[in-house]
This record gives C-alpha cells, sequence and structure tokens, in this order.
C-alpha cells in the first residue's frame, strides 16, 4: 500500500461487532473495544484498524495524505436505521389528545385518521414538497450517528402517489450523505376508495403497484402491515410472494397488536426481517429463528403508544437465538422521532437489553435486516468507512445519559459529514 487519505487516531475507546454476520443470541454481547485506537481509511474503505501503535506500524513508509485526532472521543460504526416511514406529508399531533384519552390506534385508523390521515396530507403533497421535508428528517437522523436508512413508501396508496413517495427517496439518496434502501408499503391501509373492498385492492397492488414499482426498480424490498383490521396473513402472502417473483425480498409489520400469525408468514416465506413482534407467539418466535429472519424491535412505537407491553426481546436473545436489530419506526403516527438514541435508551429500559447487545442490534444486525452485512454495520478491514464520533467515554453512555444528542462527529465513506 502506498498511501492512506486519512487516518483517525486518538480514538479512545473504539467498539465494533465482530464480523458481517448477524450476531445471535450470547454472541450479541460480545463486541470488540480497543482503546488508544486508529482507523487508516483509503477511497472511502477501512484499510486498518487497531491499537495506535499497531497501525502505525503497518503504516510505517505509507504515505498519509491527512491525519485527523478526535482526542480520545468514541468511535462507533455509523447506526442503520432498518425501519423508517422517512417520507411523509403533514402530521398528526392533533390526535395526540385522543390518543393520549385511551383511543387505541386501530380504532382512529378505523375512524379514516392515523396512518388514512397523513394519506391525506400525502397525497396533497408535490413531489418537492415531501423531499424538503423528508431531508430535514434525515438531516437530524445523520446528527443521531446514522448512515444508513430504510424508507417505506404507504401513504400514497394509489401506484401515482406511492411513486411519488419512493422517487422522494431515490432523490434523497442520489443528494443526500446518508444511503437510503427503499421498500415499497402499498399494503400499508386500505385507502378511502377502496374500504371495504381489501381484496380488490390486494388485487390492485399485485397487478398494478408491483410490476410499475419493479419496472422502475424503485424498491429493493416490499412490507405489508398484517393485522386484524389491515391485511390478513393471507392477503400478506399472496402481496409479498408476488413481491418476490418480481425481485423485492419481504419484510413484514407482524404481530404487532394483534398475534395474527404474521411471524410464522416471515418464516414461511424467508423474510428478510419482521417488524414489532409485541403479540408475537413461541411459535411465531420459533418460525423466525428456524429460518434465519432479523426481528426488528421499534420500543419508541410502544413507549409513544403508551402500552405496557413490549417486544419480548430477553426471549428473542436469550432463548430463541435471534439476531434482534432496533430501530425507529419514525413515522408521524405512532413514532414520530428520528432519534436513535432515544430508541437506545428505550431499548435499556423497556426491552432490557445490555449496551452490547443494543450497540450489535444498531449496527450489524441492522445492516442484516436491510441485507448489507458484507459492506457496513461494524467496523472491518474493506468496510466502508461510515463512522460515528460520540462525546463520550463508552458505548453504554449513549442509553444510560438520555436525551440529548451526543455526536461529535460522522464520516459517511470515510468523508466528514457532520464535524
Ligand atoms: O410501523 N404499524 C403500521 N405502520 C407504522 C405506523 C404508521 C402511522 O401511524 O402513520 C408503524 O408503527
Ligand atoms: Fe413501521
Amino acid at each position: 500500500m502506498e498511501r492512506v487519505d486519512l487516518l483517525l487516531t486518538g480514538i479512545g475507546t473504539l467498539v465494533s461487532p465482530p464480523g458481517n454476520r448477524p450476531r445471535c443470541g450470547q454472541a450479541m454481547k460480545e463486541v470488540r473495544e480497543i482503546k488508544d485506537a486508529a482507523i487508516a481509511i483509503r477511497q472511502g474503505k477501512i484499510v486498518f484498524f487497531g491499537p495506535v501503535h499497531e497501525v502505525e506500524e503497518m503504516l510505517a513508509g505509507v504515505e498519509i495524505a491527512k491525519t485527523v485526532d478526535v482526542c480520545g472521543r468514541l468511535v462507533t460504526p455509523g447506526f442503520v436505521d432498518p425501519h423508517t416511514h422517512l417520507v411523509h406529508g403533514g402530521s398528526r399531533e392533533h390526535e395526540l389528545a385522543l390518543k393520549r384519552s385511551g383511543v387505541p390506534y386501530l380504532d382512529i385508523l378505523a375512524q379514516g385518521g392515523g396512518i388514512l390521515h397523513t394519506v391525506k396530507s400525502t397525497r396533497a403533497a408535490s413531489e418537492q414538497e415531501l423531499y424538503d421535508k423528508a431531508r430535514r428528517s434525515l438531516n437530524e437522523m445523520l446528527l443521531n450517528g446514522v448512515t444508513t436508512v430504510e424508507a417505506k413508501s404507504g401513504y400514497g396508496l394509489t401506484l401515482k402517489d406511492e411513486m411519488k413517495q419512493l422517487r422522494v427517496a431515490r432523490r434523497l439518496d442520489e443528494a443526500h450523505p446518508v444511503d437510503i434502501v427503499s421498500t415499497f408499503m402499498g399494503a400499508h391501509a386500505v385507502p378511502p376508495e377502496f374500504k371495504g373492498r381489501s381484496e380488490e385492492f390486494v388485487d390492485h397492488i399485485v397487478s398494478d403497484m408491483l410490476p410499475a414499482v419493479a419496472e422502475e426498480g424503485l424498491a429493493e424490498f416490499c412490507d405489508v402491515f398484517c393485522e386484524a383490521g389491515v391485511f390478513s396473513v393471507e392477503q400478506s402472502r399472496r402481496i409479498l410472494l408476488a413481491a418476490q417473483r418480481l425481485g423485492m425480498a419481504s419484510k413484514i409489520h407482524a404481530d404487532e397488536i394483534v398475534p395474527l400469525g404474521g411471524a410464522g408468514l416471515a418464516g414461511e416465506v424467508r423474510a428478510i426481517s419482521a417488524e414489532h413482534l409485541l403479540a408475537a407467539t413461541d411459535e411465531g418466535l420459533a418460525a423466525l429463528a428456524e429460518r434465519g429472519v432479523v426481528p426488528v424491535l421499534l420500543p419508541g412505537t410502544s413507549f409513544n403508544l403508551g402500552l405496557t407491553t413490549h417486544a419480548r426481546a430477553r426471549d428473542m436473545i436469550d432463548k430463541y437465538q435471534l439476531p434482534v436489530a432496533l430501530s425507529t419506526d419514525y413515522n408521524p403516527g405512532s413514532c414520530p422521532t428520528e432519534s436513535i438514541q432515544l430508541i437506545m435508551m428505550l431499548a435499556s429500559l423497556n426491552l432490557k437489553m445490555t449496551p452490547e447487545e443494543i450497540l450489535t442490534a444498531c449496527t450489524i444486525n441492522a445492516a442484516n435486516a436491510l441485507g448489507r452485512g458484507e459492506d457496513i454495520g461494524s467496523i472491518e478491514v474493506g468496510k466502508r468507512a461510515d463512522l460515528a464520533i460520540f462525546d463520550a467515554p463508552n458505548f453504554a453512555y449513549l442509553p444510560y445519559h438520555f436525551g440529548i444528542n451526543h455526536t461529535f462527529g460522522v464520516m459517511k465513506n470515510g468523508q466528514a459529514v457532520v464535524w
């Protein structure tokens, strides 16, 4: 090697899960921690990392274009947020009092509010308005240390408006430092014009929407809200299998409120991930484990919906050896926050996950929930230099000292994008 572009030195603590594969069970706790570390970067990739004296030895005689001293700070892989509803119009603070008075989430939806309210605002918004609003959220995520975000459609529910959302996500991916992974979620709710005719709406998704989305290459994944009164297991299966035939891998909003069998379906169709899972049965969790499905847990959502039950993270990790991932679920209804650092605190409080498990869940397991474990989600030679730098002595400090943003800097592909 003749040259490195950047040597990041003075790292007080470097912490990362090892390897590229999803980390299950006990392995979620085993993170690599290196004190007084350095990372060498060339062409946006990590070429060496380790204790500073070892990296310096490796670099003897190598030209170092630039050295940056992070003055004893904490460095982690850039976080991956694998489940968001990033692109949407409007907001729903007018439903707050209703929600707090105890009206259940699905009742608000059944009355034409909730997701359907956001459908109205999203349809009414221009592509540029959606773009500007989503860009602001993406900036917040980046400032939280997030370098890759999944973004779902699902507030258009017509071919034209779903495509509008997905095009916004594609433009943002091109223009913003954060990478965006797109998911088509036309089956997020039954729109008013199909009220009482959900089967016909499913036909429309399968025959018209999915082929058009695939044709333009606008989504890598397809997701379905498999829930009582929304889409049944049979309808979800139909949509997901049709999407798979067009090359879109499956994700499922599964067993969030009612144990409908979404986790079992995730296993059956070999989904890449199953989300929420508050009401998942033991049989459902066993199906995830058997088929290597990543459970994506969203503790911000149960917190904001005021629920007293939470996803069974401890059983998932200890009993079923599942590779749990965490995400914000950022959306205007059930979880209006972009803050992955708040989610870390809630994972500690309500899911009883340890700091090491939380780090693994927000990095390599989240990357694997998006099929990107080879490229991002850990500090390894050959991977992208997506790094977050915190004013914190160790990783546990993040879920511990809550309610503020600890980020000092963020590097994307070896470039400082926040400093
Ligand atoms: O993941 N559960 C369904 N979808 C979203 C909420 C969307 C909304 O309320 O606008 C979720 O929680
Ligand atoms: Fe969601």
